[in-house]
């Protein structure tokens, strides 16, 4: 296979980047093909492709001007040597400040503290010209002017405050790009300063959501698009709003590269059968393996738990599943709309009622997959297998557990997972 990387990418591009949600939702999940022309690429179902992003050009242009900086001043970054503008496109991440950044506050509000009091008195002559009222209140009334955004003492204060408290640090980056910081506390930094500072711009990873044997050349994903708004500024996330905005179709240069999994693999025996847990995105790996288990033939039967918000609008591949079913590729189909009913169903509900079923799978060979949100859905998920296993298996809880985590997937290595 050719040799690229995520420091040495194929430069490929987008054919097709289509929205998969119905009007009125609340989502925006992309189908999105890239092209993988004469790289020589390969892939087989599990991986997933890396991708390299750039800043948006207006972030890059506002936080030049707000940082004072000429935007044809020449820099050198472990890219090599470009102008700071080329720089804050494409080696850093300037989308998100981060907690370093905030640290170096300290020692620049210092000397610009004494231009910030400067201000604050100035203003206070001109409005106790203006009214006569007291120095307490108006200077209070000046600063919270000044400092809109964080409440609190002097701007060295408010850095100590914010470095020497975790939560407070981790609410006041949340929301914050370097544009907002630099605002906030009125400093300055030169480009060679600022660069020391910042992340290098790291890759995204997405599961593949494609057989290259039914699509050759080609690589197919399924993303969530990241979107939100802060400080005034509608704003999101770096890689995906890159490939939903900036690139244009057929046009823009992307770099991609493959990131394959050894573990996350369809079962050898073709006539295994597999369970596939992958609600939203999660689905994406298992368009995948439906479409390699369609091309290599084989008796195992496939059954796909998927569900997102409502089936009206985040009901994604629904023509291709429907064909899978009435061709009989895909044996059973389980979704869990959570938003169609008052109460919410989820994925692991599904499970727990199909629970009977499920262990009989379990007992014959059966390989269970998932794929999708780690934070909560992975978890919960996890604990209806072992539940299903008290219940159904007749086990006790540590039992259940020691077979769903040990068993299943250190042992037999049929229980696989593919989160984020
Ligand atoms: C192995 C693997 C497979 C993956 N597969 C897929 C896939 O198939 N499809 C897919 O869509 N993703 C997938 N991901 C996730 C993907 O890699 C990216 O993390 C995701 O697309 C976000 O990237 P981004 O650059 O757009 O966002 P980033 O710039 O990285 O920003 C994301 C961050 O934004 C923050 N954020 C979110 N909402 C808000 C808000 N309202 N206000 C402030 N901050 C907010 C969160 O902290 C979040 O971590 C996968 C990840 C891994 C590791
Ligand atoms: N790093 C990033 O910025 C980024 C980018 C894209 C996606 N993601 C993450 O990737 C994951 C997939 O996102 P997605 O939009 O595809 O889908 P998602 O947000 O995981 O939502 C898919 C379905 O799962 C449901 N759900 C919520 N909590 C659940 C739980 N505890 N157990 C089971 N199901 C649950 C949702 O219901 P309700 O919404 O009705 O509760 C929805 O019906 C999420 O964690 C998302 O945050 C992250």
């Amino acid at each position: 296979m050719a040799n690229w990387s995520a420091k040495n990418p194929y430069m490929s591009k987008i054919t097709e980047c289509y929205v998969l949600n119905g009007e009125g939702s609340k989502k925006e999940t992309r189908h999105i093909v890239f092209d993988l022309g004469d790289s020589e690429l390969d892939y087989k179902v599990g991986d997933a492709l890396g991708v390299l992003s750039e800043n948006p050009q207006n972030t890059v242009d506002l936080l030049i001007e707000t940082a004072g900086w000429d935007s044809a001043h020449m820099v050198t970054t472990h890219n090599g040597e470009r102008t700071i503008k080329e720089a804050l496109k494409k080696d850093f991440e300037i989308h998100r400040v981060n907690k370093k950044f905030v640290n170096s506050l300290a020692g620049k509000v210092n000397s610009n503290g004494m231009r910030i009091t400067v201000k604050v008195i100035d203003r206070y002559r001109e409005s106790v010209a203006g009214n006569g009222s007291g120095w307490l209140d108006v200077d209070a009334s000046l600063e919270s002017e000044l400092f809109p955004s964080i409440p609190g003492d002097d701007p060295l204060g408010r850095v100590e405050g914010l470095s020497s408290d975790p939560k407070a640090m981790e609410d006041y980056i949340w929301s914050r790009d370097y544009i907002d910081v630099i605002r906030d506390f009125d400093v300055n930094y030169s480009p060679e300063e600022f660069l020391e500072i910042v992340d290098k711009l790291k890759p995204r990873l997405y599961s593949i959501a494609s057989s290259h044997d039914a699509h050759p050349g080609f690589v197919e994903l399924t993303v969530g698009i990241v979107r939100y708004s802060h400080h005034g500024r509608d704003r999101g996330g770096l890689c995906t709003v890159y490939m939903a905005d900036e690139v244009e179709v057929n046009k823009t240069d992307v770099g991609v590269f493959m990131s394959p999994t050894k573990s996350f693999v369809l079962p050898a025996d073709k006539s295994t059968d597999i369970i596939m847990v992958g609600p939203g995105t999660g689905i994406a790996p298992f368009r995948a393996f439906m479409e390699q288990r369609i091309h290599d033939g084989g008796t195992g039967k496939n059954w796909l738990f998927f569900g997102d918000q409502s089936e009206k609008t985040e009901f994604y591949y629904k023509e291709s599943i429907e064909s899978w079913l009435d061709e009989g590729h895909l044996y059973e189909f389980t979704t869990a709309w959570s938003r169609d009913q008052k109460e919410k169903i989820y994925v692991q509900h599904r499970l727990k009622e199909h629970g009977a079923r499920i262990w009989e799978w379990f007992e014959r060979g059966a390989y269970f997959y998932i794929c999708g949100d780690k934070t909560y859905m992975a978890k919960d998920v996890h604990r209806a297998l072992i539940e299903i296993a008290m219940e159904h298996g007749g086990m006790s809880d540590a039992d259940a557990t020691h077979f769903i985590e040990k068993t299943m997937m250190r042992e037999e290595k049929r229980y696989l997972r593919d989160v984020y």
